[in-house]
């Protein structure tokens, strides 16, 4: 379906032309001053250099030619020579008639959809996951089902951090605690154990340990990257181990992931890419792009108009050993291989930027990806506590995604019984529900790239930009559907054509733009686009509630009308939410 602002403007080029102009000055905005009007035209100024006449002239005589039109309801041509629009209700009525027809709400599928690749989450394994990690799957979750939704082929990587230090560590940790395990005995031929030595719980705790005492003790320093160093040329025992913690790991984060409401399509890791980096580097070497500094193999990359140092992208350090970056590069160069993808987004934080600088002009020097895929750093801004520092534990530490979770649930699950009794079970199920909400929305209502502080008491607020808020609205309407249902009444078949007050018009005007926002949303890859919106339309929404009689209409084809919105309403409503990436209660 057209967007609304497209019909606008269609019937505003039939008039510039009319009028003797060029239709490209025909473009019509939203209004941005509502007080005065829906939508505006401010193409009478431009025109007015072309013309060479006063540009209230020119905004007359396109309004004259206006006459007539079956569109708009009020045009009117201000100083300096603005032109104010009022779109007519039964057009609108119209356009959500067709809206509500169409599966898509009128928001049509790409026309040349691309293979996209979504690089999100990037946990490491056997560390805990911590808030840093949350904003990564929560944005990287939302942009992945925005771009799905608009028709591309898209395929989200979780891309696990399993390629670092933290594995020699947790070899030499658990050998010190069993030296005995068969994993240790060199001279071992057979096969290994199916089940690990460890459980999950066990893991989460060796690594800290291990961690914490190779900071103090370089010998066992040593000794971890010599493991990390033995299982990376093919130790066998160690390569046994390391699936074992592969298993553990991933059995756990996926269910972690499932409690956001987070699901890859794939579950690679930088241990993957590890095969293609010999061939990599030798062709760097071979064709010129890489030469020796230092002792280490780099790749120049600074450009003339660089306003910041750039420095050379590092592929081998002296001893030979490959780098993070070395790792993203061959990565590059697997998903080029295996899926071809058009783009490949990397959902990080901001602090990378630099990395991910280095790695896209090296992967494009080198020819690692074609021509017209475009590499894309999607980075993010810090998780702040209340007092604006990054956010830590009571005692300090870096903050586990658990106990932040477990804290929005408890606060919402106190806010909910303090709002109206109901079953203990049933209050924790929707504490959940909407928990997720006022995490997931209190992130991604805000421009991704940007710090923001999160506030458990705000966030859980049923008022507000929050949510909880937007949730509530849904339910609302849930609400009233069903107490309609229950009064026997049905409105099936209704059409959309009542458009008496204010705030009527201004939801259906909202209702209208769904279609524009999506497209916006998904160019964009912002989905704060998507809060702001959802959070204007659950507005405009609750105003009409409040002013309006909905139930207590005496005419039927009124009554069936509004209840038409309604349904259309939370359909938008929950379209939203589901690129968002959480759900709404039946009540709360
Ligand atoms: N594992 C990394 C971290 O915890 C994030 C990985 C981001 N993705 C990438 N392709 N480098 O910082």
């Amino acid at each position: 379906m057209k967007k609304i602002l497209e019909l606008i403007t269609e019937e505003m080029e039939k008039a510039f032309e009319k009028a003797g102009y060029d239709r490209k000055y025909a473009r019509v905005t939203l209004s941005n001053r509502p007080d005065l009007c829906e939508y505006q035209c401010n193409g009478a100024m431009a025109a007015a250099k072309e013309y060479h006449k006063a540009p209230i002239m020119i905004a007359n005589e396109v309004t004259e030619a206006l006459e007539g039109t079956k569109l708009l309801q009020e045009v009117q041509a201000v100083n300096p020579g603005f032109i104010n629009l009022k779109i007519r209700g039964g057009f609108l009525c119209d356009y959500l008639n067709e809206m509500m027809a169409d599966e898509r709400l009128g928001y049509e599928e790409t026309r040349n959809p691309k293979t996209v690749m979504i690089d999100y989450g990037g946990p490491n394994v056997a560390k805990p996951l911590h808030v840093g990690h949350l904003r990564s799957a929560i944005i990287g979750e939302s942009v992945k089902r925005i771009v799905r939704y608009a028709g591309h082929r898209v395929i989200g990587d979780v891309h696990l951090g399993d390629w670092g230090l933290q594995m020699g560590l947790i070899i030499v940790e658990l050998r010190e605690r069993k030296p005995e395990l068969v994993y240790f005995d060199e001279t071992y031929a057979g096969n290994y154990p199916e089940e690990a030595p460890f459980t999950i719980a066990e893991l989460e705790e060796i690594y800290p340990t291990a961690s914490a005492k190779s900071k103090e003790d370089m010998i066992y320093k040593e000794a971890a990257m010599q493991a990390t160093f033995e299982l990376q040329h093919g130790r066998r025992g160690y390569q046994a181990l390391l699936k074992h913690i592969l298993h553990v790991s991933v059995t756990d984060l996926k269910q972690n992931y499932a409690n956001l409401n987070v699901d890859f399509d794939l579950w690679k890791g930088e241990s993957d890419a590890q095969p293609y980096i010999p061939q990599m580097v030798q062709e760097m070497k071979d064709r010129g792009y890489a030469h020796m500094s230092d002792g280490a193999l780099v790749v120049d990359i600074k450009e003339e108009n660089d306003t910041k140092e750039v420095p050379p992208c590092m592929l081998l350090k002296s001893d030979g050993a490959s780098l993070y970056t070395t790792t993203d590069l061959a990565t590059i160069v697997e998903r080029m291989k295996l899926y071809h993808p058009d783009e490949i987004v990397y959902v990080v934080d901001k602090r990378q930027e630099m990395h991910f600088v280095q790695v896209f002009r090296c992967a494009r020097k080198c020819g690692l990806v074609e021509e017209g895929t475009a590499l894309k750093f999607l980075g993010f801004g810090t998780m702040n506590g209340r007092d604006g520092k990054p956010f830590k534990t009571r005692e300090g530490g870096v903050m586990r995604l658990q106990y932040l979770l477990s804290d929005i649930n408890e606060e919402m699950l106190r806010k909910i019984q303090e709002s109206r009794p109901m079953s203990e079970d049933e209050a924790q199920k929707i504490a959940k529900i909407v928990g997720l909400s006022a995490v997931k929305y209190g992130d991604l209502s805000n421009q991704a790239s940007k710090d923001y502080i999160f506030d458990v008491e705000r966030f859980t607020s049923s008022e507000g930009n929050t949510g909880p808020y937007i949730l509530y609205t849904i339910v609302r309407i849930k609400s009233i559907l069903k107490k309609y249902a229950e009064q026997g009444g049905s409105a099936r078949g209704a059409r959309i054509m009542v458009c008496e007050n204010e705030s009527e018009k201004t939801l259906l005007r909202e209702l209208a733009r769904y279609n524009s926002v999506m497209e916006n949303a998904c160019e964009e890859l912002a989905p704060h686009k998507i809060c702001a919106y959802i959070y204007d339309l659950a507005n405009a929404f609750n105003k009409f509630y409040h002013e309006t009689s909905i139930l207590g209409t005496e005419e039927k084809e009124k009554q069936d009308s509004r209840i038409q919105v309604l349904m259309l309403t939370r359909r938008v409503l929950e379209a939203c939410i589901d690129l968002l990436g959480f759900e709404a209660p039946e009540r709360m």
